[in-house]
């Protein structure tokens, strides 16, 4: 029998809950699971692999709205203890695994839909690329990606460290990637439960539709060519 563990305090706010209740415990928490605008017809009965899980709060959220086979994966040894050991307390059906992203491969760890949630800009400092995750994260995906993420190098965490630069990251990229991999990008909206920190833009994006044959360079294709007129079409 595995004893219930408290969560490693590296955790950010917007990922703890209490492990006994399963109850979000402050206000980040609550505000984030809200703005995420995740629907019980969105997740019931679809399969679910959440990327970078830490605390595990958005496998438990999928779970909540009716996902079924969710897969954890994580790096941090602590993080993935302390979520097995909640997985056990409460008997819930999530596979967990300590793994990381470079790890992961579509026989086993493909589903329906797939949650990089905070991730990608890791991927990157670890010496990744946007390109060659989205590309990894498309294959990952049957159906729907979901990847929040912060809007450019100049999040706070990510300029502390210095290490991703503004040519490596940024949001223009990162929705370029996404459109040459899926039909339907969808910027839902910017999160605000870090509140008003400067420089700190967070943004959460849906992409549907999984193309058949990848787009290439599809930003540089421009409808505007030297035919085009903004005149109303004749009637
Ligand atoms: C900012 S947290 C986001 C946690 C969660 N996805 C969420 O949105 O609430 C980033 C997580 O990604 C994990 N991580 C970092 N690099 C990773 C990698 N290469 N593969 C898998 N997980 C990774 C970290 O251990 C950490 O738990």
């Amino acid at each position: 029998m595995t004893t219930l563990k408290s969560l490693p305090e590296n955790s950010c706010a917007y990922e703890e809950y209490d492990p006994k209740t399963l109850k979000p415990v402050n206000e980040s928490t609550f505000t984030r699971l809200m703005e995420l605008g995740w629907k019980k017809e969105d997740f019931a009965g679809k399969s679910v692999l959440d990327i970078g899980g830490n605390s595990g709060i958005l496998s438990l959220y999928a779970h909540n709205l009716g996902a079924q086979n969710i897969h954890y994966v994580d790096v941090q040894a602590p993080l993935v203890e302390f979520f097995e050991s909640v997985v056990g307390e409460h008997k819930l059906p999530i596979e967990i695994e300590r793994k990381g992203f470079l790890e992961l491969n579509t026989e086993k760890h493909s589903k329906d839909i797939v949650l990089c949630m905070e991730v990608l800009h890791w991927l990157v400092d670890q010496g990744g690329n946007v390109q060659d995750s989205i590309q990894k994260l498309t294959d990952l995906t049957n159906e729907t990606l979901f990847l929040e993420t912060p809007w450019d190098v100049k999040e706070p965490s990510i300029a502390a460290k210095g290490v991703v630069l503004e040519e490596h990251y940024n949001i223009e990229m990162i929705i370029r990637e996404l459109q040459a991999h899926f039909e339907t990008v969808e910027m839902v909206r910017f999160m605000t439960y870090f509140g008003n920190m400067a420089d700190s833009k967070r943004i959460l994006i849906k992409a549907t539709g999984k193309r058949t044959n990848n787009l290439q360079s599809s930003a540089n294709d421009s409808v505007i060519n030297e035919d085009y007129s903004l005149a109303p079409a004749a009637a």
